[in-house]
């Protein structure tokens, strides 16, 4: 099938409708960009939905997967594997210094749901406190934690003991945590809800009262993390006021496209978890494995990092005083446009004008970017010149 219209129907018919989607088809990919079953190409700065972190196709990511591929797709946690060995080295070697062990999953859900749990075995408690805004995910307790939009009716029955803050608002958090919580759970940038950000001082202040009341504390770095922000990760970086929390959760970007999450754990909860406490038959197979410890050595070897912060940089600079833009918001390759009214034409005419293709949030009027970290100075102008005109 390559008639777009074709495909379509065919989707519209055999899928379940639960995502509006763009009319196009997409076939292929590289880098930046990608091609759709017409054969036009389209400039991607939504990142394949925050996941392509390395572009798309990635030459050393697509042949470790193939290499992988040949040698062993599947075996589970229940065998020792050298590629994972290997990955689960590595990502801990870029974690912040505290966090020394991983816990591999297939999701961000799953890896918040993990964490969660985590977070109750260590202290004994059952209370979360997340934040209004913040997106932690759909299965059940992830759902409960999202007090954002309709989600959490959308998960009822919730899971009991999920209550809000205000993000940003340390004394709303004193107003709910007690002795009684078990976590303290945040995306510290709250990006659905419109790349919401705090400043470094609240990091601090949360660690604190977390260390004062014997609370865990969770960065969900699903968006933000495997250096997205300029850093390879929120916490423990410059962001976070140099803090780091007791578990880092990622998947999106982890495996480049290909289906991971990993909660990564200090200590103190590693030594609290016990054999057959957490489980998942696929976590840490060997094809995901494959694809993370390719996925972080490209950052690496193509310098992604730095990269995300020179765009943020030209971005910033470009839009600052541009007519009818309010603020740009978030950090790298993580960046939210505030416009003074709804974005949906923009984003609607950047896709079917200039072949560009940008993401929306919960908030109307703001248009989000997820470009992969690898995306040059030259398409971002290609965006900054559409937008203007
Ligand atoms: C911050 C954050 N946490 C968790 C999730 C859930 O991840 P997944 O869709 O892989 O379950 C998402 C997904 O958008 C997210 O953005």
């Amino acid at each position: 099938m390559t008639n777009f219209q074709e495909i379509r129907q065919t989707e519209d018919v055999f899928q379940v409708a639960t995502y509006k989607k763009m009319a196009i088809a997409v076939e292929g990919g590289r880098g930046s960009w990608v091609s759709t079953s017409d054969g036009a190409r389209y400039l991607d700065l939504y990142g394949g939905h925050a996941v392509c972190a390395t572009g798309h196709s990635h030459p050393h990511v697509v042949a470790a997967i193939r290499m992988q591929a040949e040698r062993l797709l599947f075996y589970s946690n229940l065998v020792y594997s050298n590629i994972r060995a290997r990955a689960a080295e590595k990502l801990v070697s870029v974690a912040p210094s505290s966090l020394s062990k991983v816990f591999f999953c297939n999701s961000g859900t799953e890896a918040n749901e993990n964490a969660m749990r985590m977070a109750r075995m260590t202290t004994g408690r059952e209370k979360i406190v997340t934040f209004s805004g913040g997106f932690h995910g759909r299965t059940a307790d992830s759902i409960s934690a999202t007090f954002l939009g309709k989600y959490r009716e959308i998960g009822r029955p919730n899971v009991p003991g999920h209550v809000a803050a205000e993000f940003g608002d340390i004394e709303s958090v004193r107003a709910v945590a007690d002795n009684r919580t078990a976590a303290i759970m945040l995306e510290p940038i709250q990006s659905m809800a419109g790349v919401r950000e705090a400043p470094p001082a609240f990091f601090r202040e949360l660690r604190g009262l977390c260390d004062e009341l014997g609370i865990v504390l969770i960065f969900d770095e699903v968006q933000t993390g495997i250096g997205r922000t300029g850093n390879w990760f929120f916490g423990g970086s410059v962001l976070a006021d140099f803090i780091e929390p007791d578990i880092i959760t990622l998947a999106k970007s982890l495996g480049s496209g290909v289906p991971v999450g990993a909660s990564i754990v200090n200590e103190r909860i590693s030594s609290s978890i016990k054999e057959n406490d957490l489980g998942t038959t696929f976590g840490g197979g060997m094809l995901a494995m494959a694809a993370v410890l390719a996925t972080l050595e490209a950052i690496e070897k193509d310098a992604m990092i730095e990269n995300a912060r020179a765009v943020e940089h030209l971005v910033r600079e470009s839009l600052s005083s541009a007519p009818r833009i309010v603020q740009v918001r978030g950090k790298g390759c993580l960046l939210g446009i505030e416009f003074e009214d709804a974005v949906t034409a923009i984003h609607d005419r950047l896709l079917t004008r200039h072949r560009i293709i940008t993401g929306t949030s919960s908030n109307p009027n703001v248009l989000r970017l997820l470009p992969p970290l690898c995306v040059t100075t030259e398409e971002v102008d290609l965006f900054l010149a559409a937008l203007n005109e």
